[in-house]
């Protein structure tokens, strides 16, 4: 079987793709035979070595994949062959906390990764695809839609008409999104593109802001409201959007910091989130059992994943170069 692997040195362009025999599951584990995996903005961090973790010279990337176990291990009865399953980004945490999980370990780094045509993973680490998806859909629930769904579900408890902020259009941003939608929410959405508010509208977002067009986008925000402000925040921005963030938090409102595109260092204004009576919340994607929860909302409400291209995966650096251009709204996968 073939896979890519980082080379001697970081970069996309020095991934290697290496044949190596198929691996055989061992006790408590499957073989997974991958029909699509998910890019997340942290592969490419982790493929140019700008994650704040680094990864070896040999490690597969993404962690992301769905496929078809083609054989299980000694002692394994949840899964059989012919099952059709998505790993999950966290291996070893099943459900509460990261911190009551010492030995949880994610695939794409450390843990060898999806971009590989065969992948053994432990059978508690797989969920069973939602009926109806395609592999490329389900490939695109670990990270993202695991993130999403942590963020304003598993930890947000999200009500019918509370009030989302959705900031961009990409992976994470659209299942925020779909999400709030399902629980009856009621979404803003921030992006650098017209074209691409364009598209969130249809998918039913109530309001929209180019953050681009309106750096203090709060002002807008707090009008839409009505002066009511957001209940929930998905941040991705990190130190370029907070501040904007605590301006149009509601009182009591939570505030989920999943990314820091806008870099690493900045500043925050204690007394913003004081007043706001905020909560500010990490978030770290989420245990087995979210991403469980989170097939079993897809396929009671029949939400299909927001995909934007798909690439075979030897095209894996074209696929990468056009998530990194930032023109997708949603999700970039690869097919095998
Ligand atoms: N902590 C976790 O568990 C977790 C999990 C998944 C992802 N993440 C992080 O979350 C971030 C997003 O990941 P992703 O996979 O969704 O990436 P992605 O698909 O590449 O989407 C990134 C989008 O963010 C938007 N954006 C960038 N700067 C922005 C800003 N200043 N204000 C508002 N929106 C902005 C852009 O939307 P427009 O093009 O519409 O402007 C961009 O397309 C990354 O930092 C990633 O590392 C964290």
């Amino acid at each position: 079987m073939q896979q890519v692997a980082i080379g001697t040195a970081y970069g996309t362009q020095n991934l290697i793709t290496q044949a190596v025999d198929i691996p055989s599951p061992g006790p408590g584990q499957v073989l997974v035979k991958m029909k699509a995996a998910a890019l997340n903005y942290r592969d490419w961090e982790v493929v140019n070595g700008q994650y704040h973790e680094d990864f070896p010279a040999g490690l597969v990337p993404l962690s992301d994949g769905a496929g078809e176990v083609v054989e299980v291990g000694p002692g394994v009865t949840r899964v059989g062959n012919g099952d059709q399953i998505v790993g999950s980004f966290w291996q070893g945490w099943q459900s509460g906390e990261l911190a009551d999980s010492p030995g949880a370990q994610s695939l794409g780094g450390p843990l060898p990764g999806c971009l590989s045509e065969y992948q053994v993973m432990p059978a508690n680490g797989v969920v069973s695809m939602p009926q109806g998806l395609s592999f490329s859909q389900a490939a695109t629930l670990p990270c993202a839609g695991v993130t999403a769904w942590q963020a304003l579900v598993t930890k947000g408890n999200i009500q019918s008409g509370d009030w989302v902020l959705v900031q961009g259009t990409g992976g994470v941003s659209m299942f925020a999104q779909q999400l709030a939608l399902m629980h009856g929410a009621q979404v803003i959405t921030l992006s650098s593109s017209d074209a691409k508010l364009k598209l969130a509208k249809e998918q039913g977002a109530r309001h929209t802001v180019n953050y681009q067009t309106h750096p203090q986008w709060a002002e807008q925000v707090i009008e839409l409201t009505g002066g009511r402000k957001v209940d929930h925040i998905v941040e991705v921005g990190g130190p370029n959007t907070l501040s904007q963030s605590l301006a149009c938090i509601a009182p009591g409102g939570q505030i989920n910091i999943v990314g820091y595109l806008g870099g690493k260092d900045g500043s925050v204004n204690p007394l913003q989130i004081l007043q706001a009576h905020a909560t500010l919340r990490g978030i770290a994607v989420g245990p087995v059992s979210s991403l469980q929860a989170l097939c079993n909302a897809i396929h009671a409400n029949h939400l299909a994943p927001v995909i934007d291209r798909e690439f075979h995966w030897q095209q894996y650096q074209q696929a990468f170069a056009y998530m990194a251009a930032g023109k997708h709204v949603g999700k970039v996968v690869l097919t095998f």
